[in-house]
Order: C-alpha cells, then structure tokens, then sequence
C-alpha cells in the first residue's frame, strides 16, 4: 500500500468505506477492519446516515473492544444530509458530529466533510462551527462532498486558512468518468463535452484538495457492480488482460487504473469482502502504463475525439 500526505497526516491511498457494514456481525467487522489494517488501509469513511447511525454505531463497538486500534487509523465522517433536505445550519452540523463521536466511540473524527451542497447554506456558519469544533478537538480537518468548484469557493472564502476544504468526495470510477470525459472534448458538439461539473477534477488539483472517488466499482447510481457484468463486455475483457500483466485481479485493476491518475485521488471502496480487500490492495501498488489507461479508458466505450 502507499501512503500520500493528506494535510498533517500519511493517508493510504485506497480507503475503506463504512456505508455497507450495518449488517454485519461484531467478528466479521472485526475480521474486517484487522484486514484493513493489516493490507495497510488506514482510511476509514463514515457518515452519519449510513445504516441510520448503525455503520458508526458497530465501528464504535469495534474501537470499544480495542482501543489500541484508534491510534493507527484516520476516521472520516459526513454530515448535512437529512430526510428530505438538506442542512448546514451551525445547530445541525454540531449535533450530528456530537452524535457521531458517540456512536464511534471517539473524542475527534480525523476529517469531517460536509455529504450534499445545502442551498440554503451560509458559509459565515459553517466557519463559524467548524472553527469551533476545531478548537474543541472534536474534527481536526475539513472537506466536502459531491461540491462544484463554486460552492467550494465560496465555503473557503469565510473558512479561510485555518480549516480549508481540503476533500471533495466525488463519484467516479470507469463506468462513471464525466470529471474527465469534458476536459476530453472541449469545445466539441458532443454529449461527452457538456461539463457537468464545472471543471471539479482540475480545480481540485489546482488547489491541492483531494478527490475521494466513491462507488469506484458500481455503474449507475448503485446499480451493480461493473466486473464480471456481461453489460460491460468489453470492460471486462481489458480489465482481464492488464490485469494479467502485472499478475492482479481485474477487481484490483480497477482501483490501480483510478490511482494511476496524476490527481493522486484516494478511492474509497465498498467492498466487505476481505479475499477482495486484499486484491485491490495488491494492485494498489501497480503503475499501470500511460497507454494502459487509455485503453481500459476506451473500452467502456468511450471514443477520443
Ligand atoms: N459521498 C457520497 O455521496 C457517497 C455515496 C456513496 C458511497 N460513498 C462512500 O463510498 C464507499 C463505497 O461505495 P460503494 O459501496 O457504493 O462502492 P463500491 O466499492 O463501488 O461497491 C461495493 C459493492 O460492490 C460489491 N461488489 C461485487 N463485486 C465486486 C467486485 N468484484 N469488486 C468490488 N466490489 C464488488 C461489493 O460486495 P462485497 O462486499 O461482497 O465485495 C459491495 O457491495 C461507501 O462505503 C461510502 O463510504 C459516498
């Protein structure tokens, strides 16, 4: 596994997403994130919603029964998302974090982004709490998730340089490349030139905010998962035959083909599967080649112009 510098602290470069374990029992989520930590993922994201609090709620049970454990991993969790809408108001962002300590069983969550753009946001409050939960020890770094470049501006206008958005979590895998295909057909007529995000991959790299890829193996949104799938014929067949190269799983080339990318993103993934795991943190130490990326890039079925 590698390791990035991500704001005070050495980040691997793949992380473990929390959003699938609700249903889990004690020993599989022990067996689970010992895997992790063993694989060398050092990642863990959250969010107060997941499983309705119960994700954090069995993490928190884990970190009970060993504490030692705390100290080796980074803890991420979001929030702003309730039924319905919704919310950054300064009230609603500290009472989900308070509650989220609880049900982690921790004193401080190592990064805390805000989950979907809240219209209704005023930036003055979210500086205002983030300042403050900083100062508590309570969240030690800051970021987003599924922002545009705009809504980050204007966040960091009023957070300034003490708790900078520092991650946007974005969706993006093979089968989900909108971030790139734009910047691929600039100024062309096609459907792949509509810029549906306003530039997010190159103003995260232009301002050193890294982007977290979720779902990196689902098509759709939450459709299914993409490898083995006689949807993606062709996909697969690419995906097998790099694989081969350097001797790892297609589920591995998949992670290997994100991070081969030069804006250093750090995928989160779903998997609970452990033989999985260990797959993709095999080929999280391949460097594929640049004509390699291109070619998985192109058997999704999308053309260079
Ligand atoms: N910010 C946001 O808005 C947002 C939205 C969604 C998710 N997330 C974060 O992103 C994380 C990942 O999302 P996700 O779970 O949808 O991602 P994913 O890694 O794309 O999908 C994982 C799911 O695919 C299944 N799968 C089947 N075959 C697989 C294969 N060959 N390789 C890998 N997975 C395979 C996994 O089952 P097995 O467990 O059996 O392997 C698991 O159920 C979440 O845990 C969450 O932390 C964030």
């Amino acid at each position: 596994m590698k390791y990035f510098n991500l704001a005070s602290v050495q980040a691997s470069r793949v992380a473990q997403g929390c959003m699938r374990i609700g249903g889990m029992t004690a020993s599989q989520i022990d067996t689970l994130i010992k895997t992790d930590l063993e694989c060398g993922i050092n990642f863990f994201d959250h969010a107060d919603i997941y499983g309705g609090g119960v994700c954090e709620e069995k993490f928190g049970a884990f970190l009970a029964e060993n504490p030692a454990y705390r100290d080796q991993m980074l803890i991420q969790t979001k929030c702003g998302i309730k039924p319905g809408s919704y919310d950054f108001s300064k009230d609603y962002i500290r009472s989900c974090v308070e509650k989220s300590l609880r049900r982690l069983n921790v004193d401080y969550v190592d990064f805390l982004l805000l989950h979907r753009p809240d219209t209704l946001c005023e930036p003055e409050e979210v500086a205002e709490v983030f300042d403050q939960l900083y100062h508590e020890g309570k969240v030690r770094h800051f970021g987003v998730s599924n922002h545009n470049p705009m809504q980050i501006a204007l966040l960091n206008k009023y957070l300034g340089e003490d708790n900078p958005v520092l991650i946007n979590q974005l969706q993006f895998s093979l089968t989900n490349t909108t971030m790139i295909d734009s910047g691929l057909n600039v100024n062309m007529e096609n459907g792949a030139a509509v810029n549906r995000d306003d530039s997010v991959l190159d103003y995260c790299r232009l301002h050193d905010i890294t982007i977290q890829p979720w779902s990196p193996f689902q098509y759709g949104f939450f459709e299914g998962c993409f490898i083995d799938n006689p949807k993606f014929p062709k996909l697969n067949e690419v995906l097998r035959s790099v694989a081969a190269r350097y001797n790892v799983t297609p589920t591995g080339m998949a992670i290997a083909w994100i991070l081969r990318h030069p804006a250093k993103m750090q995928p989160i993934i779903g998997s609970v599967n452990i033989d999985r795991i260990r797959q993709i943190a095999a080929a999280s130490d391949v460097t594929i080649t640049h004509d390699e990326w291109y070619e998985l890039y192109r058997s999704t079925g999308k053309t260079l112009p």
